[in-house]
């Protein structure tokens, strides 16, 4: 070997680059290939794979089922002492993907085969939460769906900073889904948890009804093929509008939110407001430039019907005055 077939740099690639994910609907055979944002969870911290040229790591999807497959590639790989027992990409891979008997390695058609006997199909799986022309969104306890969420949740790991995968024993967990009812893709998914909210032993011991809950979004993901197209809107609207007609459901919140959910959240967490008309029970006072009606009380009087955390609404009581002032 020449000294400049051993240069370090040479064996070295980004995984964020040499990862390539793709989402294939099985009938149209359109296909859509994406980079990850992030693979350190799987790669470790300094993103970088050591020992191969031109090394690919290849995995696709099926857009309805996600049944998925695995190849990776490469042109040259260093000799084992070199690599000094570090692991393969393909067995880090595979680390993060429970169930090994599900996936298709290197075998494209046997994954393309397998679409044919794959009888996952997600509408019976769950109940059916909000329909809007062609796109549903359905609610489905983490029990009913631990083969899908299992071929899914990767995605945390490659698109939400700081994710790890969630306890798929805990049926706390529900998973809502957004599809596409003519093409059956889907779309994106959230995992939200049931908290039990406790509001003293006098509100306990006069229990009528269902445990009084606080509703938590964990992780929130519109799939990038489909990223910017008002799917995230709509998956956000129909789980706010679904919460808010449950009894039992007492608070909504969010887990760690990202510039890009906080941004989703207030955009449609105001168009709730205006709709339920809450700009015309506030009024600013612009001679001293503060607001004069809004009170504790009225916050404390609205809160519960909104089910939003305090922060978060007033928050929003802040922008819904700088929007009448305008
Ligand atoms: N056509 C074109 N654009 C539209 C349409 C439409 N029909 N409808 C809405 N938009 C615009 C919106 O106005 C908005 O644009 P703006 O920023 O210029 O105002 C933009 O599209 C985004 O809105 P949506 O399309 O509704 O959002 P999206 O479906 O892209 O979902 C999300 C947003 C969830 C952040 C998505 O990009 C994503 O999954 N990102 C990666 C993962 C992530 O960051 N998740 C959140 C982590 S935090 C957590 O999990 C709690």
């Amino acid at each position: 070997q020449s000294m400049d077939s051993l240069k370090p740099e040479l064996w070295t690639c980004s995984s964020n680059t040499c990862t390539k994910i793709s989402i294939v609907n099985s009938k149209s055979n359109k296909v859509v290939t994406f980079n990850p944002r992030f693979t350190y969870p799987i790669f470790g911290e300094s993103e970088q794979i050591f020992g191969y040229q031109d090394l690919e790591i290849i995995l696709a999807f099926e857009s309805k089922t996600f049944k998925p497959l695995i190849n990776v590639k490469y042109s040259k790989k260093l000799d084992e002492d070199s690599l000094d027992g570090s692991k393969s990409p393909l067995d880090m891979l595979l680390e993060f993907f429970p169930s090994k008997d599900d996936l298709v390695i290197k075998d494209e058609l046997q994954w393309t085969k397998s679409f044919e006997s794959d009888s996952l199909d997600l509408p019976t799986l769950g109940e059916l939460i909000d329909e809007n022309g062609n796109i549903s969104v359905y609610k489905c306890n983490i029990k009913d769906v631990k083969l899908l969420h299992q071929r899914i949740q990767i995605f945390t790991l490659f698109f939400i900073e700081g994710a790890s995968y969630i306890d798929e024993n805990d049926t706390n967990w529900d998973v809502y889904f957004i599809i596409n009812n003519e093409t059956k893709d889907i779309l994106g998914y959230t995992t939200c948890y049931r908290f039990w909210k406790y509001g003293g032993h006098e509100e306990f011991d006069n229990l009528t009804t269902d445990y009084p809950i606080r509703s938590k979004i964990s992780q929130f993901l519109i799939f990038p093929p489909y990223q910017n197209k008002g799917y995230g809107s709509i998956l956000y609207t129909s789980l706010m509008n679904y919460w808010l007609t449950l009894a039992n459901v007492k608070e909504i919140t969010v887990e760690d939110p990202n510039e890009d959910f906080d941004y989703l959240r207030d955009v449609n967490d105001l168009k709730l407001l205006l709709k339920l008309g809450i700009q015309d029970q506030i009024e600013f006072d612009k001679k001293t430039a503060s607001n004069s009606i809004i009170s504790q009380k009225w916050i404390d009087k609205i809160k519960p019907t909104l089910k939003l955390e305090s922060r978060q609404l007033i928050r929003l009581l802040e922008m819904l005055l700088l929007y009448k002032n305008a």
